[in-house]
């Protein structure tokens, strides 16, 4: 084969025209292919080299190398120029904005009343009580009767109790948890230890610190040889898991149809004694009711709002913020979720 440099020359500016005509690095690639790379025909010139005169060799060495470098130097600068136009496009093509509003999926959350009904389940699962539940819609029988609540009590009146039509189907929505007791021990015979949380309801307008709707948690322990000084301790024990170990509960005397002796809870916190709910040793007459022995087992029973306590636990002035189920309310308590 023989070369001559105008055909290296051709060859060089065959291929610099191919490099300047590549409008991106795809079709730049293809140029590297037909005027660059080991195939081109630069570097067939090249590998023609070993087949030439010795005398020949020298001198188009030089003219194959001059055209090479050429052709290798515009090459790359193209190459450079290719690359720095492709980043500034991709950019302005990829660009993110930042400023665009977000897509945002809040996670939910359990109601803090219910993150409080799971803690204090929780407690008294850890004290060996098992959890007891009972209907909304309640007989007049479990809620009043059974628990010596007679028939002229006033707490069974129009104003407080929501009766259920036909009036004669002697239903209520339950006004306490109190039922669940008696659902309890006519179901099981003792030892019985319970907790029973649950939603209750009375006819009072929704204000700052009522609700028609609240909730309530009851504890049952019947047994052997129950004292007053087992529901104190228990009572002490539940306060200072709710409100913190310094918090100090007192009872004062009081009356409820269903235990004998009664008595109110309250507890001191943040500098005052605040009133929580019921208590007292399950009377005889209810347990009887029951078919429990009362020569044989006592117990005691207590109640309180569970509203009230999430309230004080909290800070939380507005019973409002409690019912209306705005999320950025519930938001304040954590998920509850695990
Ligand atoms: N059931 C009562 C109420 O709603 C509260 C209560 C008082 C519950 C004394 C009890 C108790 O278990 O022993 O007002």
């Amino acid at each position: 084969m023989t070369l001559t440099s105008a055909q290296i020359d051709e060859i060089t500016s065959a291929a610099l025209v191919a490099i300047g005509s590549a409008t991106d690095l795809e079709a730049l690639k293809e140029v590297r292919i037909g005027h660059v790379g080991d195939r081109s025909p630069i570097a067939r010139a090249n590998q023609a080299l070993g087949s030439m005169e010795v005398s020949e060799r020298a001198e188009f060495g030089k003219v194959i190398g001059k055209g090479r470098s050429t052709i290798n130097t515009a090459f790359e600068a193209r190459q450079k120029e290719l690359e720095v136009e492709r980043d500034a496009r991709v950019l302005i093509e990829e660009r993110v904005d930042v400023s665009i509003a977000a897509r945002r999926t809040p996670q939910g959350g359990l109601h803090p009343l219910t993150l409080l009904t799971n803690e204090i389940c929780d407690l008294f699962i850890g004290l060996g009580y098992r959890v007891a539940e009972g209907p909304e819609l309640e007989s007049e029988w479990l809620n009043f009767d059974s628990l010596n609540i007679p028939a002229d009590h006033p707490a069974r009146t129009m104003q407080d109790t929501f009766f259920i039509e036909p009036l004669d189907s002697r239903l209520v929505l339950r006004t306490h948890t109190s039922p669940v007791q008696m659902r309890t021990m006519l179901e099981e015979q003792p030892p019985i230890y319970v907790i029973c949380p649950g939603r209750t309801y009375r006819a009072d307008e929704l204000d700052a610190t009522h609700t028609p709707v609240f909730s309530q948690v009851e504890g049952l322990v019947v047994d052997r040889g129950i004292t007053m000084a087992d529901l104190k301790g228990t009572l002490d024990y539940f306060a200072r898991a709710i409100f913190g170990p310094d918090v100090k509960t007192r009872l004062r005397p009081s009356f409820f149809p269903f235990t004998e002796p009664s008595a109110e809870v309250d507890f001191f916190f943040n500098g005052r004694w605040i009133e929580w709910g019921g208590c007292g040793m399950v009377n005889p007459k209810v347990l009887r009711a029951a078919g429990i022995d009362p020569q044989e087992f006592s117990g005691f029973a207590f109640g309180m709002g569970l509203e009230r306590t999430l309230m004080v636990k909290h800070g939380i002035t507005d019973m409002h913020d409690i019912v209306e189920g705005d999320i950025r309310f519930s938001q304040n308590f954590g998920s509850g979720l695990r």
